[in-house]
């Protein structure tokens, strides 16, 4: 890797996590709208801290466990973490976090620095009333590189999506397991945790962006760990 490169993982990772509200937004166009009816699986975290919380995305994989980035529940002991359901301005309370888990090899220490096993399980308190709206999304593989994709998130008051093309990242390790997407659209504050998904289902978790590249954590890579800890087969075969 060249220095450059280096100089840029260190300049241009940004937190896609924080109190701020902010929108996936497209680089180029592309700008779809958010289609409820495609992500029903897709929730909003909000997350009590001692400070005034933050917010965060995941999907829901099955009725009582939700998925989501490692880096979201990295800092300390929550209060409360709210599972919500927002479609315009109504926001429907779905349930709570009744325990998570981070991946045990994600290096809490780097926080939102790092991508690589960026993963949190959720469960819930009770199961997610499922209905017409709120399903949940099954765990798929990629399939090639430079298969389209749409990434979701709630960093806007409002869940957004947008079109993306799903690559490697060229900066990281293959071993690093990480898939990241240039363009067109583009993660912002708040859509950590969110979805990356194409028509096979949920293939990336949205961890950080570096510039206007948006980096997922693999999961196809860690259909065992999810089964493990969840106790249930959520992926395609
Ligand atoms: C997104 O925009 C780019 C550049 O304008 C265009 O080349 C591409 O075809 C668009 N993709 C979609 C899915 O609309
Ligand atoms: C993602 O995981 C799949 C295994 O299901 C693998 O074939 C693919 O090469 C992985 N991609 C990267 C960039 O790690």
């Amino acid at each position: 890797m060249s220095p450059l490169v280096y100089l840029c993982l260190f300049v241009c990772i940004t937190l896609i996590h924080s109190t701020k509200t902010a929108e996936i937004q497209n680089a180029v166009g592309n700008a779809t709208g958010f289609r409820p009816h495609v992500h029903k699986y897709l929730v909003l975290l909000r997350i009590y801290d001692d400070g005034a919380g933050f917010l965060c995305s995941g999907s829901i994989i099955d009725k009582e466990w939700i998925i989501s980035a490692a880096h979201c529940f990295a800092k300390h002991q929550y209060r409360k973490i709210k599972i919500i359901r927002k479609i315009d301005s109504n926001e429907h309370v779905l349930g709570f976090v009744s325990k998570y888990a981070n991946h045990p090899k994600f290096d809490i220490t780097k926080g939102s620095k790092t991508a690589k096993y960026d993963l949190a399980l959720l469960k819930t308190r009770k199961p997610i009333q499922l209905s017409e709206f709120i399903k949940p999304i099954a765990l798929a593989r990629l399939g090639a590189f430079g298969q389209k994709g749409i990434i979701a998130g709630y960093a806007s008051k409002t869940p957004l999506e947008g079109a993306v093309v799903v690559n490697r990242c060229k900066w990281a390790p293959s071993d690093d397991g990480l898939l990241c997407s240039p363009y067109w659209a583009y993660a912002q504050n708040g859509d950590s945790g969110g979805a990356l998904t194409t028509s096979n289902g949920l293939v990336g978790v949205i961890s950080l962006r570096v510039g206007s590249e948006t980096v997922y954590v693999n999961i196809s890579l860690h259909f065992d760990y999810i089964q493990k800890v969840t106790g249930k087969k959520l992926h395609k075969k």
